[in-house]
């Protein structure tokens, strides 16, 4: 290949802008092209194109969000719409494609694979949800954010002897929520994976803590779990109203999806968007980089795409056992 392209889809992920930068200078050490598409498949079916060269990726490992921007498109998930996207690609002469995004973005690369332009899916999402990886390149540097921002809350929670109730991101799944609720010191967590009761698994965790001497309390909440509880606010509200301790709700919301990324993240993007490039320089399209116990591999996207994740109970079960 001589000419490839690369976009970011869905909502953005700190860890994507080392991996563009990772797939620019490993296609340039190959005398290989990269077009960057602005704005995912909208950008693509318009043809909002740029050309990337190594002065335009040098200096974003450390920056999260996009610089190719993002969105989400209905348009692109019709015949047309990717009929659109591949004249583009024909025009342009680009003939490969990574696509660096969550689940909806990866399926996109599969259906343009399958109508004729080889691509490839990398993953890019703090949700940790993609079920052939045991880790997403963002997950990391958004649950190091939730704990530093849980652990300013608890500083002025215990203060007042209150109870926080914040809720956190990860869409469908409750990865964030567990582990950012274990790293806290939650005395309760809600997750979608779990079925929970408010009064068993909330408003009696807080009694029996309090009857141990404790006077303040976190309690975590997927964002999927939300509605199960009609709002953190009302929430917070049945709490306060059951236990008798003041009580107040934070949604956490977008800062979690910002700030530099870690470690883990510039280095696992780093090591996806190179292996994606060597994939599409042997012709080959269709597959989904796969990270698992930190090894890196390939897979056939749709069979990627086909495996569900499972929450480890167990982990929860130990946050059960050790919070208080
Ligand atoms: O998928 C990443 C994510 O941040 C989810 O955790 C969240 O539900 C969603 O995106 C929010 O999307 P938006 O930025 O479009 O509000």
């Amino acid at each position: 290949m001589k000419r490839i392209a690369v976009l970011t889809s869905g909502g953005d992920a700190p860890g994507m802008n080392p991996t563009i930068r990772s797939i620019v200078l490993t296609a340039k050490a190959h005398d290989i092209e990269v077009i960057g598409v602005n704005r995912g498949y909208v950008g693509l079916m318009e043809g909002d194109l740029r050309p990337l060269d190594v002065s335009d990726v040098a200096d974003i490992v450390d920056r999260s969000g996009t610089i190719l921007y993002s969105a989400r498109s209905h348009e692109f998930h019709t015949e047309a719409g990717m009929q659109k996207a591949l004249a583009v690609c024909r025009e342009n002469g680009i003939e490969g494609l990574v696509v660096i995004g969550g689940n909806g973005s990866i399926m996109g690369a599969k259906d343009l694979s399958e109508r004729g332009l080889p691509c490839v899916g990398v993953t890019g999402t703090i949700d940790n949800d993609i079920g052939c990886c045991d880790y997403t390149t963002g997950y990391d540097t958004a649950l190091s954010t939730i704990v530093d921002m849980i652990d300013r809350i608890t500083d002025t929670t215990r203060s007042h002897w209150r109870c926080a109730v914040v809720e956190v991101m990860g869409r469908d799944a409750g990865y964030l929520a567990l582990n950012g609720g274990i790293a806290a010191g939650a005395t309760a967590i809600l997750i979608p994976e779990v079925p929970f009761d408010v009064e068993k698994d909330v408003i009696d965790r807080i009694k029996a803590a309090k009857a141990k001497g404790k006077n303040y309390f976190v309690v975590v909440v997927a964002e999927g779990c939300s509605k199960q509880v009609e709002s953190v606010q009302a929430l917070a509200k049945r709490i306060e109203a059951e236990t008798g301790v003041e009580s107040r709700a934070t949604v956490l919301g977008h800062v979690q999806r910002g700030g530099s990324p870690t470690l883990k993240d510039r280095v696992v993007g780093t090591r996806m968007g190179n292996y994606a490039v060597h994939l599409l320089m042997q012709g080959i399209g269709n597959r989904m980089v796969v990270i698992q116990n930190d090894e890196i591999s390939d897979m056939d996207i749709l069979e990627a795409n086909s495996i569900t994740k499972t929450l480890d109970r167990s982990l929860y079960d130990l946050a059960m056992e050790v919070s208080i």
